[in-house]
């Protein structure tokens, strides 16, 4: 079967993001909304009886839903979240498990000219009050399990007007809040979509950084150009595939590839909601004859360690192609792939910033595994000199991976943080307006990762730039943690730095001082994990507190984490030379 990009080199040569307006039948002029896209759009090419939504939840709970119901549903949500008052431009948070409506209520959101801000439901209520804050999400929808969280915090935000449960039977809610059960509330076929214009803001991800909180990455809805086209070619969906993407929407894989790409592209897609393991991951592959499976590393390397025996339980036949994101993939990844299903992984590189994938190893072309891959066609990519910012021409040599800014899916803005935002470009940044940047073709946009390509063109990851955590493919900024710790009365100072992990790749490790009085020992540990717990995400979560007399600082006072990483990774510690004296 002939892949959707065909040859690599040939797609990049006559590339023009034109292919994917024209595809989507959109002219200039047009309104543009990422909602009818998806769905309604899908319907009117004769699809609307077409399974979207395959689901499976807790308790052997199955249930599937057409197009035409994804169109109904999400068109619900629309109605009801302009009958409460919600403007175009306003935020709504999705705070929610993998339940079908998590699906349509985004959908609606966009529908009705909305900013949908969707976020990891095992959030803690401070993670949660963080991020909401910052959107100054005026609704929130969510779910009888999880709306204790909100109501703990709802004192403390007073631009959040609506919280909304959609699921239950609406009793033991509070006075304030409603409850709408959108597949039991009336249906609405119709409905007039927003007019949103490329430009308009679509998605709001957050996601973290070296510095400061959680930073809100603002996407528009042209992003829908981007993933329509990277799921065609680097997913390689076709028409009669039945697609999985094990991420979740509050993440950006789970929104741009687990929503917006495979159903701009009116394709069939599986849900999850019961967590993952190896059995039960490829039982779901089996019942539903997935044929393209799109997952990270982390599960990857799990699922290596249950052996091909586990594989060998299943019919997994169905399977023509696999991509994995969010962390490096190590070769023996790939080659065990290759043995146990037939097929190898292939690595995709992106971010929450470039809102879709940037390089990639593209069906049909040699997998140098552990490699990941080649930019996209029509994306200029290139490794830049770490001090001097100018593009490096040596193949082999170590630098930062930039991108040419320009392509439909790139993030517009921090959100209220446009001096951040202004920081991920090099070039002559004089008299450049912060709202053109995405514009700026004499700029890069600068990932904060290290790469090499070598002289076939391929890209091979190095690490981090900076001192963000990657655990399992999830971001954490250090600050995050660190103000958690420094909350409890016994912690004077704290760090907390990536330490190694065979599944994870890297997991937390705290370095903590006590204020006097305190003793360090397993309870106290304890005690601060506890703590802790309550205030980040399960994710961000410690696996260790290392009690030390003092941390290492520069001479003005800043905490040393690469030292400290260094020596957890066994690694040179580097240059000390602005390491405080004794
Ligand atoms: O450090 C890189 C790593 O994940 C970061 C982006 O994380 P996030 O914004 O949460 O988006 C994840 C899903 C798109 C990158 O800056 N990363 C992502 N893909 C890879 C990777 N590291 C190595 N190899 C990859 N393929």
């Amino acid at each position: 079967m002939a892949s959707n990009i065909g040859k690599y080199e040939d797609a990049r040569k006559s590339f023009d993001w034109n292919i994917a307006k024209k595809e989507l039948g959109w002219k200039e002029g047009e309104p543009l909304n990422i909602g009818a896209l998806c769905s309604d759009r899908i319907c009117d090419l004769g699809d609307a009886e077409k399974t979207a939504l395959i689901w499976e939840g807790f308790g052997d709970k199955h249930k599937s839903y057409s197009f035409a119901d994804l169109r109904a549903y999400s068109n619900g949500f629309a109605k009801l979240l302009e009958e409460q008052g919600i403007k175009p431009g306003d935020r709504v948070c999705i705070f929610m498990d993998k339940i079908p409506s998590l699906y349509f209520s985004f959908l609606g959101i966009l529908k009705m000219g909305g900013v949908a801000q969707p976020l990891f439901s095992a959030f803690g209520d401070e993670s949660l009050h963080v991020r909401l804050d910052s959107a100054g999400a005026r609704a929130i929808l969510t779910t009888k399990k999880h709306v204790r969280k909100v109501r703990k915090i709802l004192a403390d935000l007073p631009a959040l007007e609506k919280v909304i449960v959609v699921d239950g039977d609406g009793s033991k809610l509070k006075d304030d809040e409603l409850f709408f059960d959108v597949e039991a509330a009336p249906r609405v076929d119709s409905y007039d979509c927003y007019p949103s214009t490329p430009e308009t803001p679509s998605v709001l991800h957050y996601t973290s950084g070296t510095t400061g909180q959680p930073k809100g990455a603002q996407h528009v809805h042209s992003s829908g150009w981007g993933q329509y086209l990277t799921t065609k070619w680097v997913l390689d969906l076709k028409k009669d595939d039945i697609y999985w993407c094990t991420a979740g929407p509050g993440w950006v894989t789970g929104t741009s590839y687990g929503i917006i790409g495979p159903w701009s592209l009116g394709v069939t897609q599986c849900v999850l909601d019961v967590g993952f393991g190896a059995a039960m991951g490829y039982k779901f592959i089996q019942d539903n004859k997935i044929s393209i499976w799109y997952s990270a590393p982390t599960a990857i390397r799990s699922l290596m360690r249950q052996g091909t025996d586990t594989v060998n339980e299943f019919d997994l036949s169905t399977l023509r192609h696999l991509a994995s994101v969010g962390e490096p993939l190590n070769a023996e990844a790939v080659v065990w792939s290759e043995k146990a299903y037939g097929l190898p992984f292939h690595d995709t590189f992106w971010q929450t910033e470039t809102g879709s994938m940037m390089i990639a190893n593209y069906p049909g072309m040699t997998i140098k595994p552990g490699s990941m891959g080649k930019p996209f066609p029509g994306i200029e990519a290139t490794v830049l000199d770490l001090k001097t910012h100018e593009p490096l021409t040596e193949p082999g040599k170590v630098g930062l991976i930039a991108f040419r800014p320009g392509w439909p899916s790139m993030f517009r803005e921090y959100r209220s943080k446009p001096e951040i935002y202004r920081s991920k470009f090099v070039g002559e940044m004089k008299d450049k307006e912060v709202s053109k940047l995405h514009l700026a073709k004499d700029l890069w946009y600068v990932s904060g990762d290290r790469a090499s390509i070598d002289k076939d063109g391929y890209y091979w990851f190095v690490g981090r730039d900076d001192d963000v955590i990657n655990t399992g493919g999830h971001l954490v900024g250090h600050f995050e943690i660190e103000s958690a710790l420094i909350e409890h009365e016994a912690v004077a100072e704290a760090a907390a730095i990536g330490k190694p992990d065979a599944v994870n790749m890297e997991v937390v490790k705290a370095f903590v001082t006590l204020n006097p009085g305190y003793e360090a020992t397993g309870d106290l540990e304890l005690k601060i994990m506890n703590f802790i717990r309550k205030r980040l995400s399960p994710l961000a979560m410690p696996q260790e507190i290392e009690f030390s007399e003092k941390l290492p600082k520069t001479r003005s006072g800043k905490i040393l984490r690469r030292y400290l990483k260094a020596l957890e990774w066994g690694e040179d510690v580097g240059d000390l030379s602005t390491l405080e004296d004794d």
